[in-house]
């Protein structure tokens, strides 16, 4: 049953509408793989064209048009599911900290002591919590990407656009209240990377929205991390050879809900012991450092650099250089700590290294977070863990003891 029969039969109300997508570009190289793109998709019997003329509100060279896909908001699709879900239950606020093999199945711990016992697990916590096996901290990173809401007060244009250029670029429109509103998205960057400047990636979409549409008027602000697999497809389906019955979902690349609904047919199929022609595609346990090198290489590069060289550089900052409702890793007393000085007296210290494997965090001055370089894991201005693949929060440092 596709997404749309979900919605149609269970009668969801998440504002679903067909919308014509394109993939959209102003470089003339881009625009020759866009070419050949188009007709690789049309000898597998996509209906793709090529649009020379966008309704978009600055020039481009043209694009593929893929027409009729699903535009929907997610969240509502979600509660709408969750609403029809009949003899299962949903626990919130149990997070799992460990799996434990425990006869012919498992036992799942949770961080509040409590615990499950099942044959089947399906691991799909956005980034995998099991190290070993599994070894997805070798075959995984982060990105961060942001999305502005905007009041255009202007007419918008039909359809669903992305760049494709890098760092990508959509635009898109949604319902919102009794209008219609531009969701513009961006700004992408590796989690964690310390070469951005994280304060200018709102301020670059806000810039662009102005530019598009001078009254404009910027509503929301959202920003994202996504897991990105060596070879750009997700991970999907067993979750290692030594671990019968685990499942895996995960690297979805911002495409979640189409992704999940694979992934959904996929481990549901392999549980069920029913043949599913894309399992292989998505094969969870791949691993193929050497076809794609340039990945390999930048992940083991960050890694090397955040997990052994970076802990031997002093830091570029000293503790007095810390403005109120700034942060930074600091030298203080000949030992690097991270701080945040929330008041003029009161500073929260941090031992600044991963509790998943020790890289070296980097300041998110945007967010007031503690982000890791190496595979993603966020901690808030006080240590306490935000996001996976990490279990634990940081260590606070009590500076009198120095
Ligand atoms: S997330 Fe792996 S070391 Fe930080």
């Amino acid at each position: 049953m596709s997404i749309k029969e979900i919605i149609d039969k269970e009668n969801i109300d998440c504002d679903f509408e067909w919308q014509d997508s394109f993939v959209y570009t102003n470089s003339e190289n881009e625009l020759q793989k866009i070419k050949l793109e188009i007709a690789t998709l049309n000898s597998l019997g996509f209906s793709a064209t090529f649009s020379e003329s966008l309704p978009l509100p600055f020039k481009t060279l043209g694009g593929i048009c893929f027409p009729n896909q699903a535009q929907f908001h997610s969240r509502k699709y979600c509660f709408g599911l969750v609403k029809k879900l009949h003899d299962s239950f949903i626990y919130e606020n149990s997070k799992v900290v460990d799996v434990k093999k425990e006869g012919n199945g498992y036992k799942t711990i949770c961080d509040n002591g409590n615990f499950v016992y099942s044959t089947y697990i399906a691991i799909c916590s956005h980034y995998p919590i099991i190290n070993f096996p599994g070894f997805y901290f070798l075959k995984m990173y982060q990105d961060t990407s942001y999305l502005i809401a905007v009041d255009t007060k202007s007419k918008l244009f039909p359809g669903m656009y992305i760049s494709a250029e890098e760092p990508t670029t959509s635009l898109r429109t949604a319902p919102y209240k009794d209008k219609r509103i531009l969701l513009l998205g961006g700004s992408g960057h590796k989690t964690g990377d310390t070469s951005i400047d994280v304060n200018s990636c709102y301020r670059n979409l806000e810039n662009y929205a102005k530019s598009l549409y001078p009254k404009c008027e910027i509503l929301h602000r959202w920003s994202t991390e996504d897991c990105i697999t060596l070879d750009k497809l997700p991970y999907i389906g067993k979750f290692s050879n030594l671990l019968p019955n685990v499942f895996v979902a995960t690297g979805f690349k911002k495409w979640g809900i189409t992704s999940s609904y694979v992934a959904a047919n996929i481990i549901c199929n392999q549980i069920l012991k029913i043949q599913n022609p894309d399992s292989d595609i998505y094969r969870a346990t791949r691993f193929a450092p050497i076809e794609n090198g340039n990945e390999t290489v930048n992940m083991v590069k960050q890694t090397g650099f955040s997990l052994f060289l970076n802990k031997l550089k002093a830091p570029a900052l000293s503790f007095s250089d810390i403005k109120i409702g700034h942060g930074g890793v600091v030298n203080y007393n000949n030992t690097k700590i991270g701080i945040f000085r929330k008041s003029s007296d009161e500073i929260i210290a941090i031992n600044p290294y991963c509790t998943h494997f020790g890289c070296e965090l980097s300041w998110n001055e945007l967010e007031k977070t503690w982000d890791c370089p190496c595979h993603g894991s966020r901690y808030d201005y006080t240590g306490k863990l935000l996001t996976e693949p990490s279990k634990k929060d940081l260590e606070r440092i009590d500076l009198s003891s120095f």
